[in-house]
């Protein structure tokens, strides 16, 4: 019995062994601790939610699909005198176009004018301002932007959006400063107010990618098909057409590409020689008399079109 004394009576019966396996232990969980530390330490250190910073680019909102127009004429006298209409679609604007910068109340605190120097305008301080407070001024302003600063031109809002938005933003002004009938005759004379506006087409950059994109892979799916087309045929217009062409997809888009090239013999021989041996058409086919041009023209045209 006396050898099979355990392991812990032994210890028990030696403290001095007992004290030095706390060391040990102490020592063995200091370390541990000190490595997960250091392995977590991006996780406790690093903030885990980067912060946010506006791009005053980012907050100007998509233009809308129009096609071009002449707009409406606008009625002089109503310009100084807002209906209740006008300011209702005048806020909306606001809302939807302006509130980013200008905040809420038009005092200039928008969150996206934060970062912006200069400040945007707050309308309602009288100080400050470039072009000015009347309604012509404000135009103006709607017209061209501010250059320099934050303030985008509005051109692509109609006449009398603008004049909508810019009474609404009058409200702000306690009180707002009237137009005179010669301020009123000067803006009439710039912007032909009274004559209704030629306004251009206008289409969303998204949009406008989008059509880009599709137009080209519309395109692709046609020379595809030609080439498809083209080598079934296994005759001789089709052997005509891998004799002049280096590289038959290219020599397609290059057809396909060009808006004159199918709409007639000439148009197309004229466009294949203009790039010849960049566009995917050979040195080869300048020796094609008139006949066999004319037959290439017509297989090109019957698998493209
Ligand atoms: C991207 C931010 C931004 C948006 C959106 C914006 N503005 Fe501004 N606006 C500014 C800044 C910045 C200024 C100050 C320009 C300066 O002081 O040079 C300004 C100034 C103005 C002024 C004062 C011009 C002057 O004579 O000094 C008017 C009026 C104005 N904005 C109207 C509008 C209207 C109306 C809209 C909406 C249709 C609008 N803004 C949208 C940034 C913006």
């Amino acid at each position: 019995m006396q050898n099979k004394e355990s392991f812990f009576d032994k210890l028990f019966n030696k403290p001095i062994g007992f004290i030095a396996l706390s060391y040990i232990i102490v020592i063995v969980s200091i370390v541990g601790i000190g490595l997960f530390f250091v392995q977590n330490q991006n996780a406790l250190v690093l903030n885990q939610v980067p912060p946010v910073i506006n791009d005053s680019l980012s907050v100007i909102p998509e233009i809308p699909v129009q096609s071009p127009r002449v707009t409406s004429a606008i009625d002089l006298a109503t310009l100084t005198v807002p209906t209740a209409a006008m300011l209702e679609k005048g806020k909306q604007t606001f809302t939807t176009v302006c509130v980013t910068c200008h905040g809420a109340e038009g005092k200039g605190d928008g969150v996206a004018g934060v970062a912006l120097n200069p400040k945007p305008r707050n309308f309602h301080a009288a100080e400050g301002w470039k072009n000015g407070r009347k309604v012509s001024e404000m135009y103006k302003t709607l017209q061209l932007g501010i250059p320099g600063s934050g303030m985008p031109p509005y051109d692509y809002l109609s006449p009398e959006e603008r004049i909508a938005v810019i009474s609404y933003v009058r409200t702000f002004m306690t009180p707002a400063p009237a137009d005179a009938p010669a301020d009123i005759a000067q803006l009439d004379a710039a912007y032909k107010l009274s004559q209704g506006t030629q306004m251009p087409g206008t289409i969303p950059v998204k949009g406008a990618m989008a059509m880009n994109i599709s137009a080209q892979s519309t395109n692709t799916q046609k020379i595809t098909m030609a080439l498809n087309k083209i080598s079934a045929l296994n005759n001789d217009n089709a052997r005509l057409f891998y004799h002049v062409s280096s590289a038959p997809e290219l020599a397609l888009a290059t057809v396909i590409n060009d808006p004159n090239a199918l709409t007639g013999v000439d148009q197309f021989r004229a466009a294949v020689l203009s790039g010849l041996s960049r566009n995917g058409f050979s040195a080869r086919f300048s020796l094609l008399n008139s006949a066999e041009i004319s037959q290439l023209f017509t297989l090109l045209k019957e698998s493209l079109g």
